[in-house]
């Protein structure tokens, strides 16, 4: 129903108008959103309107009355025009902070996160020993860690009655045919014979992996470790390749000014056999307190040697055609040293405070 319906009478014309105006004004405050504003301006001054209405009529008007009836009507119209304009204003104004209450994000709320898993100090080692030797041109070999101990020791010059053999330093597996001795691989020396095995020479590989023993857990001992092991084999290979692709090792792995020496030790499966020390990255052996050597000035690092000519024969290479040296490592060895780690069960106590230290 148009409330301004009829409201002009044309014999009244002035008092009629305010009357309309008072009308539509309420009707436009009146309009609850933008369309029903939309329809309340179109009830007072558009075409259907009174106002309309009350122009049309002026042709009918005597002359003299036309111009004063035309202005009035003009005027009142703007009027209207005017109320609706400043409804139109607080309509727009309120649906805008109604769609901004809407759509309101509250973008400091601490959203759902996953904390980021990081890779292992022990793993972060692997992968950085095997990046140096791919850098140097080798290639990464795996075997199992459940043994034959042929492989374990037999392959590997190992004679039956070696103390390392015994049930209290190797543990035995009850499994498969009982002729063929199975067991946790005490090393990873076996990948070598393995590799040899069914690869022809030249061979330059580095194996990493898991190792057991049948150790009691203290500072310095856990039954599982990791070892990487490191094998060349070709033409000519000799104790000075060993010992100038072993100080690069120590160069990137510890620092380029890192030195190297060899101690003379005994291995089964490599003659002559040697350890390898690397000069204390932390005091370079210029120190009686330093912490990281004791004052030795020379760390431990690795057990290596040229590979004995009768693991050849056990693969099945020509001992006078190859030469070659092998080495093996300690990964948990190589990470407390250079992580100044005092105790190797913190790699398994799983605690996050350790870990969180070694981001990578
Ligand atoms: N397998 C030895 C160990 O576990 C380490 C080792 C020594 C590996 C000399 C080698 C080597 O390849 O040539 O103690």
């Amino acid at each position: 129903m148009n409330p301004t319906a009829n409201l002009i009478d044309p014999m009244n014309l002035a008092e009629s108008l305010q009357t309309l105006l008072a009308t539509a004004t309420a009707d436009v405050e009146a309009a609850a959103d933008v369309a029903a504003l939309d329809a309340a301006e179109a009830r007072a001054v558009g075409r259907e309107s009174p106002i309309a209405a009350a122009r049309r009529n002026l042709g009918k008007m005597p002359q003299e009355e036309r111009r004063d009836a035309g202005r009035l009507i003009n005027d009142i119209a703007k009027q209207i025009e005017a109320v609706v304009a400043d409804r139109r204003q607080d309509l727009e104004a309120a649906a805008r902070a109604a769609t901004i209450a809407a759509e309101f994000v509250d973008v400091t709320v601490d959203h759902l996160t996953m904390p980021t898993g990081r890779i292992h100090v022990i793993q972060q080692v692997v992968d950085e020993v095997c990046d140096i030797f791919i850098g140097l041109g080798y290639h990464i070999a795996e075997g199992p860690e459940a043994e034959l101990a042929w492989y374990n020791f037999d392959a590997l010059n190992t004679p039956p009655d070696h103390p390392g053999r015994l049930e209290s330093d190797t543990m035995y597996l009850d499994y498969g045919n009982p002729e063929d001795e199975m067991l946790l691989r005490s090393h990873t020396s076996p990948v070598q014979a393995r590799y040899m095995e069914i690869h022809d020479p030249p061979v330059y590989i580095v194996a990493p992996g898991k190792t057991y023993r049948n150790d009691t857990v203290d500072a310095t001992h856990l039954p599982v470790f990791h070892q990487i092991e490191g094998l060349a084999v070709d033409e000519a290979i000799t104790f000075a390749d060993l010992k100038g692709t072993l100080a690069e090792f120590a160069r990137q792995f510890f620092g380029s000014s890192t030195r190297v020496r060899l101690r003379p030790h005994f291995f089964p499966f490599t003659e002559p056999s040697a350890e390898l020390d690397v000069s204390c990255f932390n005091c370079d052996g210029g120190e009686s307190t330093c912490r990281v050597c004791k004052g030795v000035g020379w760390l431990e690092m690795l057990g290596c040697g040229m590979v004995d000519p009768r693991v050849f024969e056990a693969v099945g290479y020509d001992p006078d055609a190859v030469t070659g040296f092998a080495f093996g490592m300690g990964v948990e060895r190589l990470a407390m040293v250079r992580h100044g780690i005092d105790s190797i069960r913190h790699f398994v106590d799983n605690d996050v405070r350790f870990l969180d230290q070694f981001p990578g």
